[in-house]
């Protein structure tokens, strides 16, 4: 066992791992964050999608070790106090889901995508999601969802994942 110090959702967790074990895994079974889910076992999905230092990484493609002294934000971190990140709530508005599988995956690769870009093209909203799969929507809502949380958080100046309309839905779009 190896141990680490890592700070997920704004928690700092210290902790004993078997050095194979995957970050999605650690964070589903030792911490309960089962709002990152896993949709493959070959990397390709992009569900389990979270953040490691400000980044958005496949939770499955990295280590538990990895993270040590890091910070993850995972789904259930995104936005704190119960309310909705602006992605968050255009998927809501936009039907940016169907079954909802993909979709904490896909709002943590946006909101990297939208800190890279905040005006994407449609082209660029396609290729910035290209690593996380949906089986359901066809992805023309989640393109314009992504679009309309890029018009909001620019109409908002610089918005923090804490700025959040709490009163926008009764649950955590995105969090399973
Ligand atoms: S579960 Fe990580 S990419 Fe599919
Ligand atoms: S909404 Fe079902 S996989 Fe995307």
């Amino acid at each position: 066992m190896t141990q680490i110090n890592v700070r997920v959702d704004g928690v700092t967790y210290t902790d004993d791992v078997e050095p194979r074990t995957l970050l999605v895994h650690y964070l589903r079974e030792q911490l309960g964050k089962v709002g990152t889910v896993i949709g493959c076992d070959t990397s390709n999905c992009g569900a389990c999608t979270v953040h490691l230092d400000g980044a958005a990484v496949k939770s499955c493609t990295v280590l538990a070790v990895q993270a040590d002294g890091g910070e993850v934000t995972t789904i259930e971190g995104l936005a704190p106090n119960g309310g909705l990140h602006p992605v968050q709530k255009a998927f809501h508005e936009m039907h940016g889901l169907q079954c909802g599988y993909c979709t904490p995956g896909m709002i943590m690769a946006s909101v990297d995508l939208l800190k890279e870009n905040p005006d994407p093209s449609d082209t660029e909203v396609r290729e910035g999601i290209e690593g996380n799969l949906c089986r359901c929507t066809g992805y023309q809502n989640i393109v314009r969802a992504v679009q309309q949380a890029a018009g909001e958080m620019r109409g908002a100046g610089s918005v923090s994942p804490a700025e959040v309309d709490t009163a926008a839905a009764p649950h955590v779009v995105g969090q399973a």
